[in-house]
């Protein structure tokens, strides 16, 4: 069985053109494996969400090859059919700002995506009724998101980012609005999730704190990716 679950290959993205272009990205390869819990951080403006959207095939690369699973999803051009649907399936995105939908309740705000789906009532019930259990946070499925703290409303992004059974998570800075000990208790709560679910979870951080926690450290240096492998945690 293939054990990759994204493998990147000669990855470069430049913005502008001509006298402005901008090299953000020159040249990346790396691979992750299924159920591995990886950081991205590198300085402001270095390109870390830059890379992470072109991970979830939300920007699209100047050059190179994106592999999710087994699907080749970019050679020097889109490969997959329908990019929306890719995204929908398989990847999960959490942001800084938890995003929720405010005049849904919470509820409402996780179902959206499997619903669009096409799943079921019940399937998806289920699932997120065990996903909240999971997070601690099932009294909260009537609240609306203006009713919760920040820390629990970016549990709730992690719910709704889990609800749909993604093989990737990209994280971009998802415990920036919280204090130490939330983003810790987060964090685990990350990495339990990637062990248990096997699901690969790239989270952009600028706080060194967390990266211990992690499996790798994936860093940008002049455009060029840096890898480093945590001893087992
Ligand atoms: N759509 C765009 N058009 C032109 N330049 C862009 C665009 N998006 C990003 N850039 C440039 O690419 C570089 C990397 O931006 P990116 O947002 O990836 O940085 P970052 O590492 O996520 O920074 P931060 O830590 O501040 O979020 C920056 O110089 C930015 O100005
Ligand atoms: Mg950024």
């Amino acid at each position: 069985m293939n054990n990759i679950a994204i493998k990147i290959e000669n990855l470069s993205k430049s913005f502008g053109q001509g006298d402005s272009k901008v090299t953000v990205i020159d040249g990346a390869s790396f691979s992750l494996k299924k159920g591995e819990f990886v950081s991205l951080v590198a300085p402001s403006g270095a390109g870390k969400t830059t890379l992470l959207m072109m991970l979830g095939c939300v920007l699209e690369p100047s050059s190179g090859k994106i592999t999710i699973g087994d699907e080749v999803v970019y050679d020097n051009k889109w490969k997959v059919k329908d990019d929306r649907e890719l995204r929908r399936k398989k990847i999960g995105f959490i942001f800084q700002a938890h995003y929720l939908i405010p005049f849904l309740n919470i509820e409402e705000n996780i179902k959206l995506l499997p619903y669009e789906n096409g799943e079921s009532e019940k399937v998806v019930g289920k699932r997120v009724d065990s996903i909240m259990d999971y997070l601690d946070m099932k009294d909260k499925m009537k609240s609306m998101p203006s009713q919760l703290s920040g820390g629990q409303n970016q549990r709730i992004a992690i719910a709704r980012a889990l609800a749909n059974e993604p093989d990737i998570i990209l994280a971009d800075e998802p415990t920036a609005a919280l204090d130490k000990q939330r983003a810790i208790s987060v964090v685990k709560m990350l990495k339990k999730i990637t062990r248990e679910q096997n699901v690969t979870i790239v989270m952009v951080t600028h706080d060194d704190s967390l990266l211990p926690y992690c499996d790798k450290v994936l860093s940008i240096e002049d455009k060029k990716i840096n890898i480093k492998v945590n001893a087992k945690v």
